[in-house]
């Protein structure tokens, strides 16, 4: 028990570590908090900056949830305990210890986590993000259906996960709040191909 409650609270620590905030800092970038959709995540940064440093902070903020769910796995630990590291490690990145409880929306530490519980289930995801992200060119609305569908695919696939995938899936609906009022006012920003980000 003394294991799981110190890798639980490492993954907090660990999730806590903002990607966006810390890489946009070193490269004199603007705050990502306080610029475009004030979320410190890699849609963010795309906006911000370009495709490459968003996909170092994606690939950061990924390493978040999969270094402590599959070292919790490694040291022996259960579906049920490895559902708490993966939900403390995105309440970290929700509510960062580092950057006064003001975080992301855990999309790609989620996915992070879950990629560690197998391939098969992160090849869905993955699927069901570009699909969504490719036809409708909202990051957001992509992050919500994925999501959305995730608890379906881990009991499919992975049904001692599925409480805590429900749980996850909750929390980041909830998170993505101010995105669904955008997306039904018609005001959410859209991703493009180009290099340049409509705001
Ligand atoms: O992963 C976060 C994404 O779903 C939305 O980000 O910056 O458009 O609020 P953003």
């Amino acid at each position: 028990l003394m294991l799981t409650i110190l890798i639980i609270a490492a993954a907090y620590i660990v999730g806590s570590i903002s990607s966006a905030i810390l890489i946009c800092r070193m490269l004199n970038l603007p705050d990502p908090r306080t610029e475009g959709s004030n979320n410190p995540g890699a849609t963010n940064v795309l906006r911000i900056s370009n495709k490459a440093t968003a996909a170092a902070v994606l690939f950061f903020d990924i390493l978040k949830g999969t270094i402590p769910v599959y070292g919790g796995f490694l040291l022996g630990l259960e579906p049920i305990q490895l559902g708490f590291v993966a939900i403390a490690a995105c309440m970290g990145h929700m509510y960062p210890l580092f950057f006064h409880f003001q975080g992301g929306k855990a999309v790609a530490t989620a996915f992070g986590a879950l990629l560690s519980i197998g391939w098969d289930l992160a090849f869905l995801l993955i699927i069901t993000w570009f699909l969504v992200a490719k036809s409708t060119r909202y990051s957001s609305l992509a992050a919500i259906v994925t999501v959305s569908l995730a608890p379906l695919y881990t009991y499919l696939l992975k049904p001692e996960y599925v409480y805590p995938v429900l749980m996850l899936a909750g929390l980041i609906i909830f998170r993505h709040k101010d995105n669904i009022v955008r997306l039904i006012k018609g005001t959410e920003s859209k991703l493009t191909l180009g290099e340049k980000q409509e705001k």
